[in-house]
C-alpha cells in the first residue's frame, strides 16, 4: 500500500486538512500502534461493517455505499488473512490502515464509513471484542484443566499422602482431595471469567468521540450485531473505560498465582527427595552434562510466567490512574499488555493441563511420606477427646508427651508399645492402634469438605455437574 519515502513528508490524509506538515520521524514512531494493533484487524473489519450495515438502515448513507464499503471490507479481510496486506505506520494503527486500504479499493464512498464514529469509539469497541473472545478462549481451557484434574481426582481418592502446613508434614490427606483443591481454584477463575464476560457485554460503537453524534444512529442494532447483550450508556465513559482489559489482567494476574502454586509444587513433588511423581517425557527436559536429570523446564516456566503476567496488570493500572475524561492516547499502551498477558496465559494453562494429565503418580512413595513425621498425632488426640473424655486441650498436650517419646526411640507413634503409651496416660487402651494409620486418619474425615475418599467422590460429583 505505502508508496515509500514520500509518505513521511506529506500530510496525513485522514486530518491532513489542518496540517500543513507531516509528522518528525520520531513522533511517527512513538505515536505508530500498527506493530501491534493489527491483532484487531478481524474485530475493526467486523465492527466495520455492522457499522456501516446501521448507518444505511438507518438512511444515514445509501444502501449502494453501504454495499461497495461492506464487499471492500470482506476484500480487506482476505487480503490480510492470506497475508497480502501491507500495513503501513505512517497510517498509524489498524483502523486507519483499514481505511485507507478501503479508500483504494472503493474510493470515496469509503469516506462516508467514519460517519457518526470515532476512532475512540472504534478501539474500544475492537478491543472489547477482542478480550472477550480471550476470556471465552480461556474459559473452555480453564474447563479442560478442571476435567484433567477430575480424572486424576477420581483415580486417587484413596491415595494417600501427607498434606502439609508451613510445608511441614501435617496431617494425611488423599491425593485426590489435593487435586480437588486445584479445582476449586481454577473454578473459581472460570467464574471470574465468566463474570468479566457479563461486565464486558456492552457495546462502545455510536460514543463517537465522547460525547455522542447528531447522526439518528441505532447503537441498538450494532450492538446486537455484534453480539453484545446492549449498547454501553455513558459515552464519555465508553471511551475512558478500559476496565474490561484491567478485569482480564486481574483475573489473568490470579489464574496465574494459581498456575504458579501447582507448577511449584510439581517442581518439589518430582525431586528425588519427594518422589511424589514423576513427570513425563514430554512435559520435562534433560541436562546436556548430567545424564540422570530430567527437570520439570514446563512447570518452572508456567511459575516464571507469572510474574509477567502480574507486571502487565499493574502496568496498565499505573497508565490509566491519572487520565482525566476522556480518551488519552496513553490508553494505546493497553493492547500490548493484555496481549502478551493473554499469549502467556494460555501457555501457562494448556502447559499444565498437559502436565497434569500426564502426571505419573508415585503412590508408594506419597504413602511412605503420608505416614512420617508423626502425621497422626491429631488423630491420636481425637481418640483421647472421644474415647478417654479428655478436653482437647489436655489430649494435645498428652499427645505431645507421645511424639516427643517416639522421637527420641527413633520411631513412629504407631511403633510405640502400649505400655509407653499408658505410662503417658493410663486410659489409653490398645484400640488406640486404629486410628494411629494413615488410611484410617483420613477415613475419618468426613465433614463436609474433609478429605475421606467418600468425601472427595462427593465432591468430585458436584464438580462433574458444573462442568
Ligand atoms: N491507536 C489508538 C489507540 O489504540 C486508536 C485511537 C486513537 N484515537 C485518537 N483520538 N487519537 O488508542
Amino acid at each position: 500500500m505505502g508508496d515509500g519515502t514520500s509518505e513521511t513528508k506529506s500530510s496525513n490524509q485522514m486530518w491532513g486538512g489542518r496540517f500543513a506538515q507531516g509528522p518528525a520521524a520520531i513522533m511517527e514512531e512513538i505515536n505508530a500502534s500498527i506493530g501491534f494493533d493489527k491483532k484487531l484487524f478481524a474485530q475493526d473489519i467486523r465492527g466495520s461493517i455492522a457499522h456501516a450495515t446501521m448507518l444505511a438502515h438507518q438512511g444515514i448513507i445509501s444502501a449502494e455505499d453501504k454495499d461497495k464499503i461492506v464487499h471492500g471490507l470482506d476484500t480487506i479481510l482476505s487480503e490480510i488473512e492470506s497475508g497480502q496486506f501491507e500495513f503501513s505506520r505512517r497510517l498509524e494503527d489498524i483502523h486507519m490502515n483499514v481505511e485507507a486500504r478501503l479508500a483504494t479499493l472503493i474510493g470515496p464512498a469509503a469516506g462516508r464509513l467514519h460517519t457518526a464514529r470515532s476512532r475512540n469509539d472504534q478501539v474500544a469497541l475492537d478491543f472489547r471484542l477482542w478480550v472477550k473472545e480471550e476470556l471465552q478462549k480461556c474459559e473452555q481451557m480453564l474447563t479442560d484443566l478442571i476435567a484433567a484434574f477430575l480424572d486424576r481426582a477420581e483415580e486417587h481418592a484413596e491415595t494417600v499422602m501427607p498434606g502439609f502446613t508451613h510445608l511441614q508434614t501435617a496431617q494425611p490427606v488423599t491425593f485426590g482431595h489435593h487435586c480437588m483443591a486445584y479445582v476449586e481454584m481454577f473454578g473459581r477463575d472460570r467464574s471470574r471469567v465468566r463474570h468479566a464476560i457479563e461486565h464486558m457485554d456492552e457495546s462502545p460503537i455510536g460514543a463517537a468521540a465522547l460525547a455522542g453524534t447528531g447522526f439518528p444512529i441505532d447503537r441498538h442494532m450494532t450492538a446486537k450485531a455484534l453480539g453484545f447483550r446492549e449498547p454501553t450508556r455513558n459515552s464519555i465513559d465508553t471511551v475512558s473505560d478500559r476496565d474490561f482489559a484491567l478485569e482480564f489482567l486481574a483475573i489473568a494476574s490470579i489464574c496465574a498465582v494459581h498456575l504458579s502454586r501447582l507448577a511449584e509444587e510439581i517442581v518439589i513433588w518430582s525431586t528425588p527427595q519427594f518422589g511424589f511423581v514423576r513427570l513425563s517425557d514430554a512435559f520435562s527436559t534433560g541436562s546436556s552434562i548430567m545424564p540422570q536429570k530430567k527437570n520439570p523446564d514446563a512447570a518452572e516456566l508456567v511459575r516464571a510466567k507469572t510474574g509477567r503476567i502480574n507486571g502487565s496488570l499493574i502496568a496498565l493500572l499505573t497508565v490509566m490512574k491519572g487520565l482525566p475524561l476522556a480518551y488519552s492516547k496513553d490508553m494505546q499502551e493497553d493492547k500490548e499488555q493484555v496481549f502478551d498477558s493473554a499469549e502467556s496465559l494460555e501457555l501457562a494453562i494448556a502447559a499444565m493441563t498437559g502436565m497434569v494429565r500426564d502426571l505419573d503418580v508415585r503412590a508408594d512413595r506419597m504413602k511412605a511420606a503420608a505416614g512420617s513425621g508423626y502425621s497422626t498425632a491429631t488423630d491420636l488426640a481425637d481418640w483421647l477427646v472421644r474415647e478417654a473424655g479428655l478436653p482437647f486441650r489436655d489430649a494435645h498436650h498428652v499427645t505431645g508427651r507421645a511424639v516427643a517419646l517416639a522421637e527420641q526411640k527413633a520411631c513412629e507413634l504407631a511403633e510405640l508399645s502400649l505400655e509407653d503409651l499408658q505410662a503417658i496416660h493410663a486410659d489409653i487402651t490398645d484400640k488406640v492402634f486404629d486410628v494411629l494409620t494413615v488410611e484410617a486418619s483420613v477415613a475419618s474425615r468426613t465433614s463436609f469438605g474433609g478429605t475421606a475418599p467418600s468425601e472427595v467422590r462427593k465432591q468430585i460429583a458436584w464438580w462433574r455437574g458444573r462442568n
